[in-house]
């Protein structure tokens, strides 16, 4: 979207009123209420606002006017860098200076004023509002789309940025760096979000799995149910205490394929009772009932058995040998992961668990707000049908934080205090340590970004869907190109748009060249990674997944996407797909 940054005449103009300008400095502020451009002002000018709305008015028109356009400006905060920045520069005038030096640090496309002439030798540059609106009704002022990036979180700024800075202000001011009240609110409003009764702010993705594990008692002896394709940190939570991945292949919808599941839950456990029919295991779990009482067990004991994880895998790793595995241990747990913020079939998983007593951690980490019609009726988030939801807020994520983050959601009051105490060093009071936990706490600055974020998440997801749609129209049966596909009954939300190409590394390259950039999520399942050589796996052994990492391709994909850059993605696509021989020909000449 065109970013503009408005000079103090044109509110000056409706303000005051000036009648010969006032049309077209409405009209720009309109744009701006409109969303149909971002509007910005420089914080000098809105010291300046707010004195004439204190002072001067009495035309209550268009003092509404200003109110109402001021909830859809942003503000550039004037800082002391900004201010020497300004001094500094070869302006002659310290206020154009200051303008221009704000537009520049905030992606300004053009400055709005009628005073172009200050703008001379600004390398933004100034139209006055006549000469704007001309340009935005003729539709020069777009830009022509040469490129469309992956991710692009500068478009996020403009909703967000004034409310952020106010509270991370705020945070600096009071110094409360680790959790507080700006954690407190995000955690309260995130597990309403999700339909969860608890929510736990942590430190990213990863620790949130991490300590969903502890909190059930996962440790030594245990084996997880991980899909084979997936970000590693889901199968490193596991191997982090102590516990060992067991990977299953995926299904078309790139989740956990549950009919696979079931044959290696089956064949372990068939593997474990044989073992204790000829009394080889005579110490071990004798049947899917015991199993379960004693995971039960373990829940309930998860702080004696965690200080003995903690100190297992320490010693594991000093002597340099990695992880416990010995191929044999019952499974104990599956982690279904919503991949690409696509729900997995959580109705089967469930019922698989139930019928063996397993433990289901989700990893919610790509699918924020992403649902599915439980047993066909009822809508229910992901990550509240497990013991645990885990969710990060990797910048890149559909909710991003300004650095790292995660956090947990669970229904269960007992799993609830266990995994906040896991959080907190093993506390609850403070300095007394129930069990040995670690430091997992979100910082106040996400706690901050988060709770701000939270206010446009729904938004937000409903453009990427709408973005899913547009692709689909547009690639849909497209000869070479193969576009996702949603399980029945799921409202998936698009973290990621994947499609599959025959060609996949050419059309890559194809699209860098054109200035699309696109992404592999992921080129290598982990059984093929070196970190999980020991597990013995080769090529082959998941089929299905090792296929589509050979294909897959993530085109950009974000709620600020234009219909424009979509149709521009698209196009190249198509391009790349007329026949090889052209591409070649078209090359040489
Ligand atoms: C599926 C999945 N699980 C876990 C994680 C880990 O989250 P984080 O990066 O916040 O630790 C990610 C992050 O990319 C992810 O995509």
């Amino acid at each position: 979207m065109i970013k503009a940054l408005l000079g103090i005449d044109l509110i000056l103009d409706i303000l005051e009123p000036r009648e010969e300008f006032y049309l077209d400095s409405f009209s720009v502020l309109n744009l701006c209420d409109l969303q149909k451009i971002e509007g910005w002002i420089s914080g000098d000018s809105y010291s300046t606002i707010h004195y004439f709305l204190s002072k001067e008015l009495d035309e209550s028109t268009s003092r509404d006017k200003i109110v109402t356009s001021l909830k859809s400006l942003s503000v550039i905060p004037v800082r002391n860098s900004t201010l020497a920045d300004a001094f500094e520069s070869q302006h002659p005038d310290f206020e154009d200076n200051l303008k221009i030096v704000s537009a520049q640090k905030f992606h300004i496309d053009f400055i709005v004023t009628r005073n172009t002439s200050h703008y001379k030798n600004s390398p933004i540059e100034a139209l006055t509002p006549q000469e704007f609106m001309n340009r935005y009704k003729s539709g020069k002022l777009v830009k022509e789309i040469t490129s469309v990036p992956f991710l692009d979180l500068k478009s996020q700024h403009h909703q967000i940025y004034n409310e952020i800075d106010d509270r991370i202000t705020d945070i600096i001011a009071n110094t409360g760096f680790i959790l507080g009240k700006h954690v407190d609110e995000f955690e309260e409003r995130f597990a309403e979000l999700q339909g969860a009764k608890h929510c736990i702010g942590v430190s990213s993705g990863t620790d949130a799995l991490h300590i969903a594990l502890l909190a059930l008692g996962i440790g030594p002896g245990d084996a997880v149910i991980v899909p084979v394709n997936t970000f590693i940190a889901t199968a490193e939570a596991v191997n982090l205490c102590g516990a060992e991945p067991v990977f299953v292949d995926c299904d078309r919808f790139y989740n956990l394929d549950v009919e696979k599941v079931r044959e290696i839950v089956e064949s372990r456990q068939y593997a474990v009772n044989s073992r204790q029919r000829v009394g080889e295991d005579r110490g071990r779990r004798s049947e899917v009932g015991d199993q379960r009482s004693e995971v039960r067990g373990q829940r309930s004991e998860v702080g004696d058995r965690r200080a003995e994880v903690g100190g297992q895998y320490a010693v594991n790793s000093r002597q340099g040998k990695g992880p416990i595995t010995n191929n044999e241990s019952p499974i104990t747990c599956i982690i279904p992961v919503h991949l690409y913020g696509q729900p997995a079939n959580m109705d089967e998983i469930m019922a698989l668990a139930e019928e063996f007593g397993l433990m289901v951690v989700e990893d919610g980490c790509q699918a924020h707000l992403a649902r599915y019609r439980k047993s066909d009726v009822r809508w229910q988030s992901v990550g509240t049908t497990g013991a645990f939801g885990a969710f990060s807020f990797y910048p890149g994520k559909n909710l991003g934080a300004y650095g790292e983050a995660g956090a947990l959601v669970t229904n269960d009051e007992e799993l609830y205090m266990k995994a906040k105490m896991i959080r907190q060093h093993g506390e609850i009071e403070r300095y007394h340590h129930k069990v040995i936990g670690h430091n997992y706490r979100m910082e106040a600055i996400q706690g901050a970004v988060l709770a701000t974020k939270l206010k446009y998440l729904d938004e937000w997801t409903k453009k990427r869907q709408e973005n899913a749609r547009l692709y689909n129209e547009l690639l849909g049966g497209v000869d070479g190109i193969q576009t996702p596909e949603e399980l029945e009954g799921t409202d998936c939300v698009y973290h990621l748009y994947i499609i599959q190409a025959d060609d996949r590394d050419g059309l890559q390259k194809y699209l860098q060249e054109k200035g699309v950039a696109s992404g592999l999520h992921y080129p290598i399942p982990l059984h093929l990674q070196e970190a999980y050589e020991y597990l013995g796996h080769k090529e082959g052994d998941f089929p299905v997944a090792e296929k589509a990492a050979g294909r897959i391709l993530s085109l950009p994909m974000y709620p600020e996407l234009m219909e424009r850059q979509i149709r521009y993605v698209c196009d190249r696509v198509k391009e790349f797909l007329i026949s090889p021989q052209r591409r070649r020909e078209r090359r040489d000449i």
